[in-house]
């Protein structure tokens, strides 16, 4: 038999009301989510993209039973997330980003003690279940170390060794990497990485898309509480017309060679942008066909000239994307 999705929601929306200014009286409403429609396989790893405030956080803890939505259908593993709560938490696992949610004055092994306890996790088991998890984050020479001596990375790895100590179906990660070095970046998304090669089902947010690019399969991208793309890399870079970009820089363009290279059939966007004393052209390109020297021949007098080609990456469809979404 399939298992059915791993998480199931229909038009979520969350309103804040928060009140401001000198006296409290004025009554603020911010609509964080807006209708938010997504279906995330089993076994899958899924990345929410998105701008700061877009939505990402208040999302992420309504999937995981933390906030309750507005209105909307809100499902995982099958159970509602706020009338089943109770039954669902032992079976989900959710790391926030930042430094909160670990005693400092402790080794890393009494913090996961105290969290076995609170998550339930049998006696008979618990000391050994530690011990693999501490293995599994790659903490095992500093596990009995006080946790104030940690750097930012290890905390993180520590976050995760808690995220994971009573073996969840769903884990639900908000901004993993933020903060960290490039190295623990990089181990921790290994780390992630084989969790989902474990079978466990993850949902992680970002802002770094190639961050999502490396590790998801498929990508929502948030732009203010709404998704305004849902798709696999490949997907979404045909999203924007094509998978070819060509940069074209020189000193300066005038209108009408702009107006030319915009008509050139296969070209669906251009994007100008300064670039130290010169200006860049980026153009998208939806079609093989299109050839370099096609564009050298619309730029003639120009001293000079660069035109080159290089991949489309999903930080390109990313701005691309937020940017339509706020003009
Ligand atoms: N507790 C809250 N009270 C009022 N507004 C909130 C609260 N939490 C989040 N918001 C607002 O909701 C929007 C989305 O926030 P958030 O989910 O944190 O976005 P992200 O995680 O993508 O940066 C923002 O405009 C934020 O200011
Ligand atoms: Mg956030």
């Amino acid at each position: 038999m399939s298992k059915g999705p791993a998480i199931h929601t229909r038009d979520v929306r969350r309103v804040f009301e928060s009140r401001k200014g000198f006296f409290f009286n004025e009554l603020v409403r911010t609509e964080a989510l807006r209708g938010v429609d997504l279906d995330v396989a089993d076994g899958e790893i899924f990345g929410l993209l998105g701008p700061n405030g877009a939505g990402k956080t208040t999302f992420t803890k309504i999937l995981s039973t933390l906030l309750i939505p507005t209105s909307g259908t809100v499902e995982v593993l099958g159970m509602d997330v706020v009338k089943d709560a109770v039954r669902l938490r032992p079976r989900i696992g959710l790391v926030l980003g930042g430094e909160r949610g670990l005693y400092n004055r402790i080794s890393a092994r009494e913090n996961l003690r105290y969290f076995a306890d609170l998550y339930g996790v049998p006696m008979e088991r618990r000391d050994r279940r530690i011990q693999e998890v501490i293995d599994r984050v790659d903490l095992t020479s500093a596990a009995d170390r006080r946790v104030e001596e940690f750097s930012r990375g290890m905390k993180q790895k520590l976050h995760l060794a808690r995220g994971i100590l009573h073996g969840p179906e769903v884990l639900f990660l908000d901004e993993p990497t933020i903060g960290l070095d490039p190295k623990s970046a990089r181990e921790t998304r290994k780390l992630i990485r084989s969790l989902v090669a474990d079978g466990v089902t993850i949902f992680l947010t970002t802002h770094y898309m190639f961050e999502a690019e490396e590790l998801c399969e498929r990508i929502a991208v948030l732009s203010r509480g709404r998704i305004v793309a849902r798709d696999t890399v490949a997907g979404l870079r045909r999203l924007v017309g094509g998978d070819r970009t060509i940069e074209v820089e020189a000193y300066g363009f005038d209108e009408g060679e702009v107006a030319r290279l915009k008509h050139i059939a296969g070209v669906s966007r251009i994007v100008s942008e300064e670039f130290g004393p010169k200006l860049r052209l980026t153009l998208r390109v939806g079609t093989t066909d299109l050839s370099l020297d096609t564009i050298r021949n619309q730029l003639t007098n120009h001293a000079e000239l660069t035109v080159r080609e290089r991949r489309t990456s999903l930080e390109d469809v990313y701005l691309d994307l937020v940017e339509e979404e706020a003009t």
